[in-house]
């Protein structure tokens, strides 16, 4: 199956559960953390979560449904918190949560997410041991996606920052949360830790070539398709794979760092596909890629092990 149609109706299936938890309205703060949650998204992480679950145990998705929204809930947790830190104002197409609202309202939104993941980790159908080693590999992952926020923030006041330290910030703010996805889904389903272990691995590594598409996304896709503001990147100085290449090549981005017309980004876009920057960032996302294959190779055949390699072909082309 093609892997773009699968998601989509992965997306409806985890979709129909978030609107039965969070849709009730409630109260101005419970209306403001499900603000993010009920405006869409892709829902990969909990896609990934049930394909792992499946991968090593056929049925093992069953068991691992609520982790799956886990996994969702943490990542709007770290969505509206990221938008208060990048200034952003829009997000899958609706106003972000501190645009809506206000800074503390966001900041507890999210902290009401990040609380409730935990929660739906207990309410899954395995057993308990299954689900301390979930609550376990969780609280490290966000223990880890903080440094790695951290770092991303760091970054702005630097000019040296390199390609190996970059590839550490992302592995940190997104590539565990990919692999928390696909290792607690073999939790979850209670197959052999070898699988749950080279699940992690592979959805470290399609979960950091997925960072570098999402920086080559900020720049070259309209905010229209994107849903979120375009070249957030270059208006907050971040350091990207994109901006240490450009700057390993004399190409300066600092003057860039204001708020930016689409014709004066697509200025910059330009200038960066003719050095070839954007070229070769392509190519470390598509070696990343390469290298997810290589951890599936133990796990074995099943048409959910060719949708998760498929989906990490999907992250490297999507979104333009
Ligand atoms: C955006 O993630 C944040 C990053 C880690 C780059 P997604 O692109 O998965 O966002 P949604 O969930 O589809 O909105
Ligand atoms: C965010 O990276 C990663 C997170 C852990 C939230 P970005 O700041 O690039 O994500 P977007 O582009 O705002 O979605
Ligand atoms: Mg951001
Ligand atoms: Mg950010
Ligand atoms: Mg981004």
């Amino acid at each position: 199956m093609d892997p773009e149609a699968y998601i989509e109706k992965s997306a409806e299936q985890i979709d129909k559960i978030i609107d039965r938890y969070f849709g009730g309205g409630g109260t101005e703060l419970a209306r403001a953390s499900a603000h993010l949650l009920l405006a869409g998204g892709k829902r990969l992480r909990p896609t990934v979560a049930l394909l792992s679950a499946e991968a090593v145990q056929k049925g093992g998705s069953d068991a691992a449904i609520p982790a799956a929204i886990a996994l969702e809930l943490t990542h709007n947790f770290t969505l509206i918190h990221d938008d208060i830190m990048d200034g952003d104002s829009l997000r899958r197409g609706v106003p972000t949560v501190h645009a809506k609202w206000d800074e503390p309202t966001a900041i507890l939104a999210g902290d009401v997410l990040f609380a409730r993941s935990f929660e739906f980790i207990t309410l899954s159908g395995a057993p308990d041991n299954a689900k301390v080693r979930a609550v376990s590999m969780l609280s490290r992952t966000c223990a880890e996606l903080c440094e790695g926020q951290h770092m991303d923030m760091s970054f702005e006041d630097r000019d040296d920052v390199d390609e190996f330290e970059y590839l550490e910030m992302v592995r940190k703010k997104t590539g565990v949360l990919y692999a928390a996805s696909a290792g607690i889904g073999a939790i979850m389903a209670q197959g052999p830790a070898i699988y749950a272990d080279a699940l992690y691995h592979y959805g470290l590594a399609i979960g950091t070539a997925f960072q570098i598409q999402d920086d080559l996304i900020d720049l070259l896709a309209p905010a229209e398709k994107s849903g979120k503001d375009r070249a957030s990147d270059l208006r907050e100085g971040k350091k990207t794979l994109i901006s240490i290449k450009a700057r390993n090549k004399g190409i300066d981005l600092k003057p860039y760092r204001r708020d930016l017309s689409d014709s004066e980004i697509d200025g910059v876009v330009t200038l960066l596909e003719r050095s070839g920057v954007i070229r070769e960032v392509r190519e470390v996302a598509d070696d990343l890629v390469r290298s997810a294959r290589e951890n599936l190779a133990i796990l074995p055949e099943s048409e959910e092990k060719q949708l998760l390699l498929a989906i990490g072909e999907f992250f490297v082309s999507r979104g333009m």
